[in-house]
């Protein structure tokens, strides 16, 4: 049975398909391949593969002798990433999976156990289980294989962090887990846990500017996000007041000097190796 994180993301990504090539991950995942620099003959996992961002060039790094393979559940991303990759007459393995599931996927014959490279572009803090993942995604690695992964730091939309303490408070769930991003070290500590040896671990800028936004306008900006998919079930009538009234004073209590609420926009970076 799929995770529930995996039948959300499915719809989310499913309808943003068509315009996510639009936005900022196109070169998120252009340095995930400065980052790793996959080398001819070498086997790469992409993990949430969407459109094929990060495993289009790590197939033309790894060239005809090497291999990718490209896991995602939502078909309409992965769609776009077949046709791109078919214009470029990239032999990529697609692959409609569940990532926290991999285990199965080896047992079943559909991916490796070798891997060199493992990649999971912005996606391990859509996960319940984001260390269940990672020692699982370990067990795919050969000795020597490296995971890359990424998470937005702690004070990355902070609007975004306020929503999911409300939501875990309200019992309404959000696609985004993000609130066990605490500091640089959250991320690093997840692959410690999992048995991999950090290569690199570093903060990357991100490549938007970072809001701001003035606390006293926290009300308005409930009434403007909950009008959002994203946020919608914070605006139902059964929980609207109780929840904008959490919000307001959440927000505030995040406010910094002359009562701006700031947002960054960076990601922390992990590179871990399988010894
Ligand atoms: C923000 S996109 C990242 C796509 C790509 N890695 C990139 O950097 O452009 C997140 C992707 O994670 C996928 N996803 C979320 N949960 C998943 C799961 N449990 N198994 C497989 N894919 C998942 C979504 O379908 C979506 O394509």
């Amino acid at each position: 049975m799929p995770s529930s994180n995996a039948v959300t993301s499915k719809k989310i990504y499913d309808a943003r398909s068509t315009k996510y090539n639009e936005t900022w991950h196109p070169e998120h995942a252009a340095n995930y391949i400065l980052w790793t620099q996959p080398k001819p003959g070498q086997h790469v996992l992409d993990l949430a593969c969407g459109t094929g961002l990060v495993s289009i060039p790590a197939k033309r790094a790894v060239g005809s002798t090497g291999t990718v393979t490209a896991v995602d559940v939502s078909t309409g991303m992965m769609a776009i990433g077949k046709e791109s990759a078919k214009e470029e007459g990239l032999d990529i393995e697609w692959l409609e999976w569940d990532m926290t599931d991999m285990i199965s996927a080896k047992e079943q014959g559909k991916i490796r156990g070798d891997y060199d490279l493992i990649t999971c572009a912005t996606a391990l803090v859509l996960l319940d289980d984001p260390l269940s993942a990672l020692k699982q995604w370990k067990e795919l690695l050969k000795p020597g294989g490296r995971i890359i992964t990424d998470a937005p730091t702690e004070k990355t939309t902070p609007e975004g962090m306020i929503f999911e303490e409300i939501g875990e408070e309200l019992g309404i769930e959000q696609p985004s887990r993000r609130l066990w991003v605490k500091d640089d070290k959250s991320l690093k500590q997840l692959f410690i846990d999992a048995g991999l040896e950090i290569e690199r671990s570093w903060k990357a800028p991100g490549y938007v500017p970072g809001e701001e936004y003035q606390a006293d306008e926290a009300g308005e900006l409930f009434d403007k996000w909950t009008g959002q998919y994203f946020c919608k079930a914070f605006g139902e009538e059964s929980v609207r007041e109780k929840a904008r009234s959490m919000f307001v004073e959440k927000f505030e209590a995040a406010k910094g000097a002359g009562g701006v609420v700031r947002g960054e926009d960076a990601f922390y970076m992990v590179i871990g190796m399988k010894v």
